[in-house]
């Protein structure tokens, strides 16, 4: 059955990828240098890459990824994804990563999808913290973890993947005693 299921929010819809999802996917958002501005790949050259992509995670939901695609509620268009990048089971936490096409920004979606997974988290697994982190400069990003109840736990300085040089990184934890508001 998998760790990826099926998730209504009060607007969106989050579900696994599908091959069909490379498409819009790559046109929506992963090939948007926007997008990709302060992530850990660069955008998409073309739609086969965004095809390689989501068949790893097509394969990977066999091993108890989580891997959500977004969209609105009512429509099946993919927006955006949410991800459990990292698990560090000695800590009992994991850690998320997310992106949304820039047509949809600011709406308060991604908060309502964090929000989602967070509960979502607590209620199925054992983790007691989810984590984030972001550039301190990704302000966005820090404000959707803030209206989540992520508290700030370290900010240190690191080497962007991508360029190697090195940036100043926020790292956010949640755990399980606070509360989501969005649900
Ligand atoms: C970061 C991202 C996911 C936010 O998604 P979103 O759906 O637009 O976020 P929300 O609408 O839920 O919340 C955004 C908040 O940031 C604020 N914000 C937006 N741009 C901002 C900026 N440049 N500076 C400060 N705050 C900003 C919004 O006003 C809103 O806060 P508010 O509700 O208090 O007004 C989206 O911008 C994105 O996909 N960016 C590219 C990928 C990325 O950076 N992913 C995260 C990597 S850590």
């Amino acid at each position: 059955m998998g760790l990826t299921m099926r998730l209504l929010t009060e607007r969106l819809q989050l579900r696994r990828f599908t091959l069909d999802d490379a498409e819009p996917a790559f046109r929506n958002w992963m090939s948007d240098p926007e997008v990709t501005r302060f992530a850990t790949w660069e955008p998409h050259a073309d739609v086969d890459e965004t095809r390689r992509v989501i068949s790893g995670w097509l394969r990977d939901y066999d091993l108890g990824s989580m891997d959500w695609c977004i969209t609105l509620r009512g429509s099946d268009e993919p927006i955006g994804s949410i991800t459990v990048v990292r698990e560090y089971p000695e800590r009992r936490c994991c850690e998320i990563g997310y992106c949304l096409s820039q047509r949809h920004w600011d709406n308060g979606y991604m908060t309502e999808a964090i929000g989602a997974i967070v509960n979502y988290v607590f209620d199925t697994t054992a983790f007691d913290f989810v984590q984030a982190r972001h550039d301190v400069e990704n302000e966005a990003s820090g404000r959707c973890l803030e209206k989540c109840n992520f508290r700030q736990t370290a900010v240190c300085d690191l080497p962007d993947p991508k360029t190697g040089r090195m940036r100043t990184y926020r790292f956010m934890t949640a755990s399980r005693s606070d509360v989501c508001v969005y649900v």
